[in-house]
């Protein structure tokens, strides 16, 4: 018998498909081996056999996650800085061109999103629990609340503020299991025409990709359109627009608005449409994924038992959250990676959650090039190996593990 949870969205029964074991929290990075237990967790994958959400078996706590010392620094990426400034633009000349616009952002980070409608002038809230980053946005000139967003929160800034025409969170809803809340809080606090626009990673590109490494603590939902459009309506929302993105591997954004505010876009029924020829919800497709998963970790483990043998020198490239999945599910550790690197301050002299692995600042990987590079941040591969082009012009190689395992 397989294992069985309640649904975080429409409590139906949630069937898992896929169990990684025991993992420490993707974002944990230790000071030495040995220093303090860390804490683990079984990460496996179910569906909702009601309402067809993605999700996690077991959540973590959100305090073990999301506080003071929370690494992921979101404006580390020049790709993504642009990604949010072309968003930033598209939301001050629509959503919020009418007179005081008002915005608030669910895990704003350091800022990354909101310091463009700072910038210009437009009446805003981040809403970020963890306290390093929130202040970073502070310091740009960004209003923030350093709180998690839940129905309680939404009232108390409703009263401060008013309504909110555009509620936005980037990476950040998946990341949250008490989904009814938020929701609850997005229906109080929202203008009658107002908008609620979130995107995350896609369950579809997930699957198309073999990009189990999305799977980790914080990444608790996997969306759909079809999950979404039955979290919306559970939930008294509407989705009314779904917009793919090539970001983090394949995202999507969703528009949710109040009921019969906004007509849908025909994006939501052609996206609709696309998902049942995919068979998403099946659970021979979960299983075939599962079996993907699998055959692409034992590929990846002999290829860099071999490069070692050989006595090649092999690096890991980008100390992501994701990275946690592949490197403990694997069990790679520092024999056959001799550091990672990367260039958040807040990872770097720590050692990756589980697999101990150094990470170091990028420097140490252009002073002294390896022969190969895992790059564990495939989702930021064409800024990467632009930025990089001296590796491959010096002979090395960069690994690869999805869609599959290959040398480029
Ligand atoms: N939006 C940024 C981006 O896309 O790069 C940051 C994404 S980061 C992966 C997720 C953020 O959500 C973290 O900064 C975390 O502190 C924040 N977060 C977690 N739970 C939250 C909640 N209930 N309300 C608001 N923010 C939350
Ligand atoms: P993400 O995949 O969750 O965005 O995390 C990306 C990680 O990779 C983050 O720790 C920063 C790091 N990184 C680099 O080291 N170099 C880079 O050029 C980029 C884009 C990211
Ligand atoms: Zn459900």
């Amino acid at each position: 018998m397989r294992a069985t949870s309640q649904c975080r969205v429409c409590a139906g029964t949630v069937h898992e498909f896929f169990d990684f074991g025991r993992q420490p929290l993707s974002d944990a990075f230790v000071d030495r081996a040995g220093a303090a237990e860390e804490f683990s967790f079984r990460l496996a994958t179910g569906i909702c056999a009601s309402c067809s959400m993605v999700q996690l078996m077991e959540e973590v706590p959100r305090e073990e996650m999301f506080h003071e010392d929370y690494p992921y620094l979101s404006s580390g990426s020049a790709f993504m800085r642009e990604h949010f400034g072309r968003l930033a633009e598209r939301f001050r000349t629509s959503e919020l061109a009418g007179p005081d616009p008002f915005i608030v952002e669910l895990g704003c980070n350091d800022g990354i999103m909101l310091k463009h409608l700072a910038d210009a002038g437009i009446r805003h809230l981040g809403v970020e629990p963890s306290g390093r980053v929130a202040r970073l946005a502070a310091l740009k000139g960004i209003n923030v609340r350093n709180d998690f967003f839940e129905e309680s929160t939404a009232k108390s800034i409703l009263a401060a503020e008013g309504r909110a025409d555009v509620i936005y969170a980037a990476n950040t809803l998946c990341h949250i299991p008490y989904i009814a809340s938020i929701l609850r809080g997005v229906t109080t606090l929202l203008a009658p025409d107002g908008v609620f626009v979130f995107e995350d990673p896609y369950f579809a590109d997930i699957v198309e990709r073999t990009s189990f490494d999305q799977v980790y603590d914080e990444h608790f939902f996997f969306f759909t359109a079809q999950s979404v459009q039955a979290m919306a309506e559970h939930h008294g929302l509407e989705l009314v627009d779904v917009e793919r993105l090539p970001v983090h591997g394949g995202e999507v954004r969703y528009t949710l608005a109040l009921p019969g505010s906004r007509s849908p876009a025909p994006a939501v029924a052609g996206l609709r449409a696309e998902e049942r020829t995919w068979r998403l919800s099946e659970f021979e497709t979960l299983q075939r994924f599962g079996a993907r998963v699998r055959e692409n970790c034992e590929e990846l483990v002999l290829l860099l038992t071999r490069l070692r043998d050989q006595g090649k020198r092999v690096v890991g490239y980008g100390a992501t959250a994701k990275s946690a999945t592949v490197l403990n599910y694997c069990g790679i550790g520092p024999d056959l990676l001799a550091f990672v690197c990367d260039t958040s301050p807040t990872k770097q002299g720590k050692l990756t959650p589980g697999s101990h692995i150094p990470v170091r600042p990028p420097g140490e990987f252009t002073e002294s090039y390896p022969d190969y590079a895992l790059l564990l941040a495939w989702n930021h591969a064409e800024e990467i190996m632009a930025k990089e082009q001296g590796f491959r012009d010096a002979g090395g190689k960069w690994i690869l593990y999805v869609p599959e395992v290959h040398v480029a």
